[in-house]
């Protein structure tokens, strides 16, 4: 087991993965690791799919552009936003944060005015703002992949539309990314990363 501070700093983005198959109680392990992360208004729009039949693996690989190591991993985790879910969950959830005094009752009402303009925006733009939400979650599967010696990749260029093509999904899905993810066989040394000095606005 590591600390936080060790996963964050020992994770790489893995492109190379061993045939070797992921017991299901790890990909278990992993969803749950999702199911807990933060979200706006604990909406919690994240829905995965997970595949391990070749075929749609390969299919995935095309949609990505024909990034084709991602066809190479065991499984591949697609992370998707429900959006109706969203709409619907955000409002009640919001509520019982408000009931358990987390939230002011202001607060409350602004988040379902927000929810309510939202509506009224064409579905198409509201997958890249509830994004954020699925991405943390995505994080934290990647993270606690570490602990089972699971290595991933995050795939975000891909094209969506494809993807839903795939599996038919209707526009209520969005995808936001392809999580490959597998035993390393490769054990990159660690990636150019900005100087804290540079991230800092002055
Ligand atoms: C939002 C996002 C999208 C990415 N999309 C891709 C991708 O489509 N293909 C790929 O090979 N890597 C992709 N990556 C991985 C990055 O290239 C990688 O994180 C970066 O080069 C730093 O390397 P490291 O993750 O090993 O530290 C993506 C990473 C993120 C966070």
């Amino acid at each position: 087991m590591f600390t936080t501070k060790e996963a964050i700093e020992k994770r790489r983005s893995i492109r190379k993965f061993k045939t070797e198959p992921i017991p299901d109680e790890y990909i278990t392990e992993l969803l749950n690791a999702a199911r807990l992360a933060p979200s706006g208004c604990n909406a919690q729009p994240w829905r995965f799919k997970i595949v391990k039949e070749q075929e749609t693996k390969s299919k995935l690989a095309y949609a990505a552009y024909d990034q084709s190591f991602i066809a190479e991993a065991p499984v591949i985790i697609v992370c998707c936003a429900d959006i109706q879910g969203y709409l619907n969950g955000t409002v009640s959830a919001s509520q019982d944060l408000g009931k358990i005094g987390a939230i002011e009752d202001r607060i409350v009402k602004i988040l379902h005015s927000r929810t309510e303009q939202m509506k009224s925006i064409g579905i198409h733009e509201i997958g890249p703002r509830i994004a954020a939400n699925v991405a943390i979650a995505i994080e934290h599967i990647v993270l606690r992949a570490l602990d089972f010696g699971l290595g991933s990749c995050w795939i975000r260029l891909v094209d969506e539309q494809k993807v839903k093509e795939i599996f038919g999904w209707d526009d209520n899905i969005y995808v936001v990314a392809l999580l490959p993810i597998g035993y390393p066989a490769e054990f990159p040394e660690e990636r150019k990363r900005l100087k804290l000095k540079d991230i800092l606005i002055e």
